[in-house]
Formats: structure tokens, C-alpha cells, sequence
């Protein structure tokens, strides 16, 4: 059990400085929304957790089970239970949905346990079968090569069937970008939801009010030019939703209008 804690995290992309001193807690137990008008570098946080070469730290650090995960290499975090969406974007034809998550598993159990021979596949097919249902989700989806040709519902449905099946201890997810209908987002919510509990916790990134009719965040962050400018309860949202950002951007002054 752990908390994510980010401590004064600075980060330049191509030498312009976009993270400017954040710090943010995402609690074990609880689930997190961050927001945040665009440009704000809320994916540019995505990026620096999972370890994006191009995202260049600074300073700051982020601690998670008593490790700079910054100083880990992206599997590496991932073994210690960090999940981030888009982890494994590329299209991989002939790897099935099933065989690319059951070495996903496998490395994952290998991780933490280097005599681990594998997961037997009635063993992996039971899990797997467990997960899909759970998630609503059509066996035949388990089939099909991975990512290839998969339309942005479906990538996201891939990905969280991934997060499912991991059952990660903390998990990052950029929704920002994503053109997703109804019925993905409730899927995402409902992946959320299924791994909700004590030795889970996760951060969601967002400015869709919409994904947020479906997870109830316990704690809303909203960002602002490179900083978290607010941190409040799930009313926060709704504040947005009435106001826009710009009662933040006045609150904060100049810095945060640049
Ligand atoms: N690879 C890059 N090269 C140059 N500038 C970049 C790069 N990536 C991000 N930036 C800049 O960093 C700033 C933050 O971008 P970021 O994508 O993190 O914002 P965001 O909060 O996710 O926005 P959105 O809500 O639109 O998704 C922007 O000004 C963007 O132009
Ligand atoms: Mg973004």
C-alpha cells in the first residue's frame, strides 16, 4: 500500500519549461481527477510518469512505494504496480488481445518473482474470462490482434482490459485526447470502479465533465500553467462546469494567464 506523491516536479519540453514545481498526492483507496484548461501540461505530466524520453525532468521527484519511480525505466514501474495508459500504443498484428495480456502477466509475475514458470493458460483463460465480464465485454474482443485496426473505443477497451487484468496498485489515465463515445467512457469509469478498493488507486485526467457522471472522483485537482492551483472534493467539478476556469486563472494572477 502507497500513495503516489509528487514532490515539486519540474519538466522542459524541447527547453521550455511546461511542469513548473508540482506537487500532488494521489492517495492509495482513492480515486482522482485531474483537470485543467489545455495546455495546462496535465499530459505532459502523463508522459513524465511513464517515462517518455522527450519529457525531460529537472527537478522534484515522485515517490511511490518508497522508490523515485523518475529513476526507473517504464517496465520497471509498471512492475511495481504503476499503470499508464498508453503504455504499449503500437498496433502488434498477429499478437492476439489474449497472448499480448498474458505476457503482460507473466512478465509481471517474472518481476517480482524470477522462478515464475508462467501462468497456466486455464488458469490465464479463467482470469481473463472473469475480467471480460466483468467489463461487459465480448470473448471474441480476446481474439483479435492487438490494436490492429482497432477503432479509439476499442484501444480503450483493450487498454483497460490490460489495467483489469494487472490489477495495478496505482493507475494514470490520460482521457484528455481521446474522442470517445458514451459507451467507451462508461467503460473506463467501470474499469475504474471494478479495481476500486484499498490497494488501488488512480489518477484520471480529464476536462470531459461527462467521464465524471461515471467515476465519482474523491479528489479533484485542477492545474494551471504547470502547477495544481486547486485541490478540492467532488463539488469542485460541478464549479467548472458553471464557472469555466477562468475564477482560477483571476485567483492566481498573472503567472497562470501567461
Ligand atoms: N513535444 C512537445 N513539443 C513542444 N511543446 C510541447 C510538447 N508537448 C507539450 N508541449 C507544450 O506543453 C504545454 C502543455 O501541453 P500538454 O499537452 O501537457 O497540455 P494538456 O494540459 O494535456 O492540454 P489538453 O487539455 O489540450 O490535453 C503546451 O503549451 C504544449 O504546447
Ligand atoms: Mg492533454
Amino acid at each position: 500500500m502507497s500513495d503516489l506523491v509528487i514532490r515539486d516536479l519540474r519538466v522542459n519540453v524541447a527547453d521550455k519549461e511546461i511542469l513548473k514545481g508540482l506537487t500532488l498526492t494521489v492517495e492509495q483507496g482513492k480515486v482522482h481527477a485531474l483537470m485543467g484548461p489545455n495546455g495546462s501540461g496535465k499530459s505532459t505530466l502523463a508522459y513524465t510518469l511513464m517515462g517518455h524520453p522527450n519529457y525531460e525532468v529537472t527537478g522534484g521527484e515522485v515517490i511511490f512505494k518508497d522508490q523515485n519511480i523518475l529513476e526507473l525505466e517504464p517496465d520497471q514501474r509498471s512492475h511495481l504496480g504503476v499503470f499508464l495508459a498508453f503504455q504499449y500504443p503500437v498496433a502488434i498484428p498477429g499478437v492476439s488481445v489474449a497472448n499480448f495480456l498474458r505476457s503482460a502477466v507473466n512478465a509481471h509475475r517474472k518481476a517480482a518473482d524470477p522462478e515464475y514458470k508462467g501462468i497456466p493458460i486455464p488458469e490465464f483463460r479463467t482470469l481473463l474470462k472473469e475480467k471480460m465480464d466483468k467489463l461487459k465485454m465480448d470473448h471474441s474482443f480476446a481474439g483479435r490482434y492487438l490494436n490492429d485496426g482497432f477503432s479509439g473505443g476499442e484501444k480503450k477497451r483493450a487498454e483497460i482490459l490490460q489495467m483489469a487484468t494487472l490489477m495495478p496498485n496505482m493507475a494514470i489515465l490520460d482521457e484528455t485526447d481521446s474522442g470517445l463515445d458514451i459507451d467507451a467512457l462508461r467503460n473506463v469509469a467501470e474499469g475504474v470502479e471494478a479495481l476500486r478498493g484499498p490497494d488501488f488507486g488512480a489518477l484520471i485526467i480529464t476536462h470531459y465533465q461527462r467521464i465524471l457522471n461515471y467515476v465519482k472522483p474523491d479528489v479533484i485537482h485542477i492545474m494551471l500553467d504547470g502547477r495544481i492551483a486547486e485541490t478540492g472534493g467532488p463539488d469542485l467539478a460541478l464549479k467548472l462546469e458553471e464557472h469555466g476556469y477562468d475564477w482560477i486563472r483571476e485567483k492566481h494572477g498573472e503567472a497562470a494567464a501567461a
